[in-house]
């Protein structure tokens, strides 16, 4: 045993996300998202992670001209939408305090810009909440995670377009009003930072449509914008629907080091770090880095903004930062001459102190201790991490069980260091590790890049059971949650079918 400096009522649970686990991508009157025209890619180098996430224009016609899901794996997912109530269980049976999903957009607005929204999608969240509720789990609840309708990208720019702005006010309205019961705290764009790294995947850009790489940076802008004035709207709305409800911003944080004291790569670390920052800076301090304004007005972008925008921004910030901590990266001003590693947010230098995924994610759980403490030093507001955990692909035994040891060193370590911020003073709210039972890859769309505690009997084309069985890391976790972080090198590990 440690001792455990997690709060009482800390919020311990999960993450999953609708596009990548409910499938039933045309059910239900459920419109096409970006995420169902994105297809299997198992075979692209772990460095190339641009081509991980691109999507073209050619892309989309071919997607919209074909019913299959086997190439496109995120309009089966998990099949969540028929299985929630037995995944809910077994997530209250590992005691789960929360659980972070989120809404189809295209569920509820099928293109994005109907009069009325769709009955049978605001039904199909308020059982699965209800669900919850039952199972004594707290919903988290983003509104945007990577999956907003094809047919505003197709026909708006995606989030280049004012009007989206609107349309996602119109359906953040229409959430909170059904499910102010039920729901307490929301989080807005998933890794709204993500827009520089996968812009299709986050904001429905199609960079092929710009004449310039500068052309696509500055709609880029535009976007990040818009996101932001959306946000400022449902912080707005928020107040006015659900009062006492939280709502917090979520970042992706790639947390960079130096790669030596030369004070150039000390200096390298220091823009990326402030780069990765600036769209948490934005929704905590309600303005614009000044570093960021230099930048457009060094570069003539000219970015468009109504009146009010700016004060909405500074009137309307978030109540918490959440992010997702998955590896670190090295800034080096020799990259060129350097190795790289890959992940699903950027390549970099390789860190030869730390080990790295199969994917090619470098491994820091003391990095997480870091992120941690700078995030609450820079912000001074609650923390929740809503995304962390490792893909691996797993082996079923002969006795049907999953014996994950990788997965279980790789939290107990991140547990520790995570303790440890907490006795440093950093204020966090919860935490909920990714894919907590086996979901369909954002960035290549593989079932075989497993990070559940919950195994799913699915291949990447789609074959199998769908039946769930625990993991040897559903009951460590599970004893974790039970001690608030104290028993983490527990061993109740004897029942594992
Ligand atoms: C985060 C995303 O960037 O990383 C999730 O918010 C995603 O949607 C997670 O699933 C892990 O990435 P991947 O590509 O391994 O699924």
């Amino acid at each position: 045993m440690v001792k455990s400096y997690f709060p009482e009522g800390f919020l311990w649970g999960g993450a999953i996300a609708a596009n990548q686990a409910e499938g039933a991508w045309n059910v239900d009157g459920k419109g096409i998202s970006v995420a169902d025209v994105a297809k299997y890619k198992p075979n692209i180098s772990v460095e190339d992670y641009k081509s991980q996430w691109h999507v073209g224009l050619k892309d989309i016609e071919e997607a919209l001209k074909s019913d299959d899901t086997i190439y496109y794996p995120k309009r089966r997912g998990i099949d969540f939408y028929h299985h929630y109530k037995e995944d809910l269980a077994l997530f209250g049976e590992m005691g789960y305090k929360t659980l972070r999903v989120s809404i189809a957009w295209t569920r509820i607005f099928p293109n994005g810009n109907e009069e009325t929204p769709n009955q049978a999608g605001l039904d199909f969240y308020r059982s699965m909440f209800e669900e919850m509720r039952k199972n004594n789990i707290e919903p988290l609840v983003t509104l945007s995670h990577y999956e907003m309708p094809l047919y505003l990208v197709n026909e708006y720019d995606g989030w280049v377009s004012r009007e989206v702005v609107d349309m996602f006010v119109k359906y953040t309205k229409v959430v909170f009003e059904e499910y102010k019961d039920l729901v307490k705290y929301w989080l807005t764009f998933n890794e709204i930072d993500s827009i520089f790294r996968h812009p299709f995947t986050t904001a429905g850009i199609v960079e092929e449509k710009y004449n310039s790489k500068k052309e696509a940076e500055e709609a880029i802008y535009q976007a990040f914008h818009h996101q932001f004035v959306a946000a400022a709207h449902a912080k707005k709305l928020l107040l006015e629907i659900i009062p006492g409800a939280q709502i917090g911003c979520m970042l992706t944080k790639t947390l960079t080091y130096p790669e030596t004291c030369n004070p150039e790569d000390i200096l390298l670390a220091q823009k990326e770090n402030r780069d990765n920052q600036f769209s948490s800076d934005v929704q905590v301090f309600g303005e614009y880095p000044r570093h960021v304004l230099n930048h457009w007005e060094e570069n003539n972008f000219n970015i468009a903004m109504e009146d009010g925008d700016l004060e909405l921004l500074k009137k309307y910030t978030v109540d918490f930062l959440s992010f997702s901590y998955y590896m670190s990266m090295v800034a080096s001003i020799n990259a060129d001459q350097r190795e790289k590693v890959g992940g699903n947010l950027t390549t970099g230098v390789k860190n030869p102190y730390l080990p790295t995924s199969e994917w090619g994610w470098q491994v820091d759980p003391v990095g997480f201790r870091v992120a941690l403490i700078d995030l609450y030093d820079r912000y001074r507001i609650p923390l929740f991490v809503v995304e962390n955990g490792i893909g691996a692909r797993d082996v079923v035994e002969e006795d049907g069980s999953i014996v994950d040891d990788y997965r279980i060193e790789y939290f107990q370590k991140h547990f520790e260091q995570m303790n440890l911020a907490i006795k440093e003073g950093v204020e966090l709210m919860g935490y909920t590790p990714w894919g907590c039972i086996d979901i369909v890859s954002a960035s290549t769309s593989q079932m075989t890049k497993r990070y559940g505690f919950i195994y799913v009997d699915s291949d990447d084309l789609g074959n199998g059971t769908f039946k769930r069985t625990p993991k040897k890391s559903f009951y460590w976790y599970k004893k974790v949650i039970e001690t608030n972080g104290a028993d983490l090198e527990n061993t109740v590990l004897e029942t594992t079918k």
